[in-house]
């Protein structure tokens, strides 16, 4: 007879238990622990366990060395973060935030992919008339494009056994439900289940998988990232709901560089590809307005110019406020101490808040100078001059330390007509493009007219 027993799951990190706790024993997260009915059937029936048929082992340089294919999916930037188009047989992950674009996307590359055989479209949140109005809209219909609505995991694959497409797209695991884990769809083993029944099928029949996973902006829900080793290719669909502006980066990749980014803009059309993403990010810029200052990030291989703007603001109350949105919260409050420490600032009665314009999310710490630079600037209610870009991580003693790749970002600030870049000592600049250098914040808050 099948047992059941209940575990506990970590909805961030997939981590089991035995017991529940309030904070996960895997990866430390607080609250996240749910308790999951198992209904096991014996060891086949166990979630994530992928059955290859027996083989001898032989010497690498015997293996059979399987040909470069692709599949390119109609959408360059896509093709390029999958590193040089879709590997067939391949499973990709595509997870995102709800709304964000992950069906567009799909929909978009299921009508390029058709080019190379039967796609089959399972959608456990969609009727397949949405599917059709929306397809209609991005002008994505084929013949070859085949739409299933249906939840039911087991149901899906007898289908695709019948139709037996090239590639498989599922929308989303969380939507969809085995019905051998008695768990709410959703759930940490129900997601496992779904996920490793696609990827194992797909595996058999030799079509490639994509599957859609919805995660929050905390990584929570049953995020997908439980299935981040189940699969040859994790993508991350990123950027705000109310923005245009989407990325798509690559964080695992078995078959391509994780260095690749792509950019693209939501339309009515659908999702295109934003040619130049500098130009859209400096596009609203006003120059001349005190607490606005322009970095230069590199996602993956890409520099992007980038407006941080910083408001400081008598506080009314006691504790002052701290503010960052797209910026990391407590590397603000470093640089608030290096302020006040080297430069004597003194902020302690202002709310500061600092924002990442465009809703990009930077994590580069390039852009320390340009923060602190932008506070600096709004606290003095000076503006910094037009066109000029700052570079530059800060350390704990107030040291401007070097940034990578700072040829690249110094060419795309002349491409967009920059003239003077605030830097530490750097190798290569550009011919056109002024250097001053910095050893410090300070030196380079004096440089701008800060001090
Ligand atoms: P969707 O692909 O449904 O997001 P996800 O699958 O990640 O939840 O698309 C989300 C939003 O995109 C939707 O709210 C409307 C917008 N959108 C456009 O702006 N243009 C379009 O052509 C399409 C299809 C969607
Ligand atoms: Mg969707």
């Amino acid at each position: 007879m099948a047992k059941s027993k209940t575990m506990f799951f970590c909805q961030e990190c997939g981590g089991e238990s035995v017991r529940w706790m309030g904070k996960c024993p895997h990866c430390g997260a607080w609250n996240s622990l749910v308790e999951e009915k198992i209904h096991e059937e014996g060891p086949a029936a166990k979630p994530g366990r992928v059955s290859l048929p027996a083989a001898k082992a032989q010497p690498i340089t015997r293996v059979a060395a399987e040909k470069n294919r692709r599949w390119l999916l109609g959408l360059p930037e896509l093709d390029q973060v999958l590193g040089g188009g879709l590997v067939p047989g391949s499973s990709v992950l595509l997870g995102g935030e709800p709304g964000i674009g992950k069906s567009t996307l799909l929909l978009q590359a299921a009508q390029a992919m058709s080019a190379h055989g039967k796609v089959l479209y399972i959608s456990g949140e969609e009727s397949a008339e949405q599917i059709r109005l929306r397809a209609e809209r991005l002008q994505a219909l084929s013949d070859q494009v085949y739409l299933l609505a249906q939840t039911d995991i087991d149901a899906a694959l007898s289908e695709v056994e019948s139709i037996r497409p090239s590639l498989l797209i599922i929308d989303s695991v969380q939507a969809v439900f085995s019905g051998q884990i008695q768990s709410a769809p959703g759930s940490v083993s129900q997601v496992r289940a779904v996920a490793a029944a696609a990827i194992a099928q797909a595996r058999e029949l030799g079509c490639a998988v994509m599957l859609i996973g919805h995660v929050t902006k905390e990584g929570m829900l049953a995020g997908p990232r439980v299935l981040e080793h189940m699969v040859d290719t994790v993508l991350y669909f990123e950027g705000e709901r109310y923005n245009a502006f989407r990325l798509l980066r690559a964080v695992k990749n078995r078959f391509g560089s994780t260095n690749e980014v792509g950019v693209f803009q939501m339309t009515e059309r659908g999702l295109s590809p934003l040619l130049s993403p500098s130009a859209y990010f400096l596009s609203q810029r006003e120059g001349g307005s005190p607490g606005s200052a322009v970095c230069c990030l590199m996602q993956g291989a890409r520099p992007l110019l980038m407006e941080i703007q910083a408001l400081t603001a008598k506080s009314g109350f006691g504790n002052p406020r701290r503010l960052a949105a797209g910026y990391d919260y407590n590397r603000l409050m470093i640089i608030l101490a290096v302020l006040e420490r080297k430069l004597g600032l003194s902020l302690g009665d202002k709310d500061v808040y600092v924002n990442v314009a465009g809703g990009m999310r930077v994590d580069d710490p390039a852009a320390d100078l340009a923060v602190a630079a932008a506070i600096v600037s709004s606290a003095l209610d000076r503006p910094i001059e037009d066109k000029v870009l700052l570079l530059g991580e800060i350390g704990l003693l107030g040291e401007l330390r070097h940034v990578s790749q700072s040829a690249r970002r110094l060419k795309e600030a002349l491409s967009f007509g920059f003239k003077l870049a605030v830097c530490p000592e750097q190798e290569e600049v550009p011919a056109g493009l002024r250097r001053l250098v910095a050893k410090d914040v300070a030196q380079a808050l004096s440089l701008l007219g800060l001090k």
